[in-house]
């Protein structure tokens, strides 16, 4: 799903998911496990302010475990609970009703020392675009709720949705915004499928992947590929080779660098390469303090 956003789409946006947060105990920040920081809406602090926060890093099957833990510990030093799961296949999605328990446990002891009745826990899940929100949402209701809307923030005539013996989820998530205004972020967010329209030029995006993977594992490169090509090559190099192994050829032979473009982008997107994270945490450590 693509949705443009302009200035008053996000006011909408961040007043809506405001006003549903009154209704929620917990908040479900969703990011995506491979760039748990670049894939955070940038007001997103504004947005929950002090209500208790657990962050889901959502596809752990495609991002680096170790890196995972760093990233953890960074919003576990925030005073968040993180939870690291793979919507998709169901994986460690208990966790999430846990974490929901621990982040909520003052304000139910506060309410039990008031005498009030105790009640199921509510939550809300928020996010941008693309990080898993309906696959959760759906996954933890075991049956298929979540319709992604067209409209920023959230629709309407939502309903609870009950989770294990604790919880109550709102069956649509929160949608805002992503960074915009960062190239560097605006790149992560292309290779990992989070934005597919063209904000950032894909040529950008390639290079920025093959860079990454030249860098960090020029081994994944090379072998999905099957190309024989050294870490410090040029990227011209680098193209030439993986469209002459994959065919991607024009007119007289040549390499078609668009075709090229598209396969690199596809491969990483889609997980071809390996388990990686884009957000490498000790590469940022002054940026997020
Ligand atoms: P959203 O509501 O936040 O916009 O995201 P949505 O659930 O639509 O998920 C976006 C894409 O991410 C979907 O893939 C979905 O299958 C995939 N996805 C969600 N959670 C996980 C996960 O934990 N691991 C992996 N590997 N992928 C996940 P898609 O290609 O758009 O659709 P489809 O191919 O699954 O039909």
């Amino acid at each position: 799903m693509v949705i443009q956003w302009y200035p008053g789409h996000m006011a909408k946006a961040k007043r809506e998911v405001s006003e549903q947060l009154k209704k929620v105990d917990v908040v479900f920040e969703l990011v995506d496990a491979r760039i748990p920081y670049s894939s955070r809406n940038p007001m997103i602090d504004e947005v929950i302010q002090n209500k208790p926060r657990v962050v889901i890093l959502n596809k752990k099957d495609m991002a680096n475990l170790s890196e995972i833990s760093k990233w953890e510990d960074y919003f576990r030093s925030k005073g968040y609970y993180p939870v690291a799961v793979d919507a998709k296949h169901g994986k460690g999605l208990k966790q999430v009703e846990q974490a929901a328990i621990e982040a909520t446990k003052e304000k139910f002891e506060r309410d039990k020392a008031k005498g009030l009745k105790l009640r199921a826990i509510r939550a809300m899940i928020v996010g941008i675009p693309n990080v898993g929100k309906s696959t959760l949402i759906n996954k933890l209701a075991n049956k298929a709720i979540a319709k992604t809307g067209n409209t920023p923030g959230v629709t309407k005539q939502q309903q609870w949705i009950k989770v294990g013996k604790s919880l109550q989820l709102l069956d649509t998530p929160g949608i805002l915004w992503p960074k915009f205004e960062d190239q560097t972020v605006g790149k992560k967010l292309s290779l990992t499928g989070a934005i597919k329209d063209s904000i950032v030029h894909l040529d950008d995006v390639a290079i920025y992947g093959l860079d990454f993977f030249k860098e960090h594992d020029v081994e994944a490169l090379q072998k999905n590929f099957n190309v024989d090509v050294d870490a410090d090559a040029e990227n011209m190099e680098w193209f030439d080779a993986i469209g002459r192994r994959r065919g991607a050829l024009q007119r007289g032979n040549e390499v078609d660098y668009e075709a090229v473009i598209e396969l690199i982008i596809n491969d990483i997107r889609n997980g071809k390469l390996g388990t990686h994270s884009f957000d490498i945490y000790k590469e940022m450590a002054d940026e997020v303090k």
